[in-house]
């Protein structure tokens, strides 16, 4: 397996195969999500005009079987920074981490642990931010799709060192596998700081 790194429009060369392990993996619980290739171009636009974003990419082979995303917070939508911007916090200084996408044949392999890594250390060698945040989505307990079992990533951002941040709430609108449009869904930040 081999672990590459993409920088701003250098990301247009694995584009498609992020659009792809997005739509294939968060359609699982607890995300649902019923991905077109039209919402996938809006999103992933955003990582290719922002020079300081970052995609690592694992292959195997020349398989592309695993993605995370990050770019500063202030690149991101309003939805994201109002949570911030709200509570006089200074958005210029948070790396926004966006996303972690890995096939489950390559899971518990270390990779997610290697994607934190890799995004905290790109934040820190741009030398202006203070802090990592990344939002998460909240479900009901009692989802009907809840898998049995399901283990939510709480003591693993724990480990990585975040602390959830009720109050730093928002939400992200987009097509569950039930609905028959973009509906917002509420989502909850987490954070460390990077010093
Ligand atoms: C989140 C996700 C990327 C994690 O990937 P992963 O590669 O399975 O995670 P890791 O193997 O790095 O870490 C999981 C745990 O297993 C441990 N682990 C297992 N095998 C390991 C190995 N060979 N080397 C190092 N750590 C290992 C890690 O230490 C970690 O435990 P810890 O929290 O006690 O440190 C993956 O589960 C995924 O794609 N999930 C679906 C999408 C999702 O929920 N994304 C997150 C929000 S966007």
């Amino acid at each position: 397996m081999r672990v590459e790194t993409y920088v701003g429009e250098g990301l247009r060369d694995v584009l498609a195969d992020l659009a792809r392990l997005r739509v294939t993996v968060f359609r699982e619980f607890p995300y649902l999500y019923d991905g077109s290739a039209e919402y996938e171009a809006r999103y992933l636009e955003t990582y290719l005009r922002t020079p300081e974003s970052l995609a690592v990419i694992v292959r195997d082979g020349e398989r592309v079987v695993g993605a995370s995303t990050a770019l500063p917070l202030e690149a991101e939508t309003p939805e994201l920074r109002a949570p911030f911007e709200a509570r006089g916090m200074d958005v210029g200084s948070v790396f926004y981490l966006a996303e972690s996408v890995l096939l489950p044949a390559w899971r518990g392999r270390g990779l997610g642990v290697r994607f934190f890594e890799e995004r905290e250390a790109h934040a820190r060698r741009l030398g202006r931010f203070d802090t990592a945040a990344f939002c998460a989505v909240e479900r009901p307990a009692n989802h009907p799709r809840r898998p049995a079992g399901y283990e939510p990533l709480d003591a693993f951002w724990r480990r990585r060192g975040y602390e959830k941040r009720p109050e730093l709430a928002t939400a992200l609108s987009w097509r569950d596998l039930d609905e028959d449009a973009e509906r917002p869904k509420p989502m909850t930040f987490w954070l460390r700081a990077l010093t």
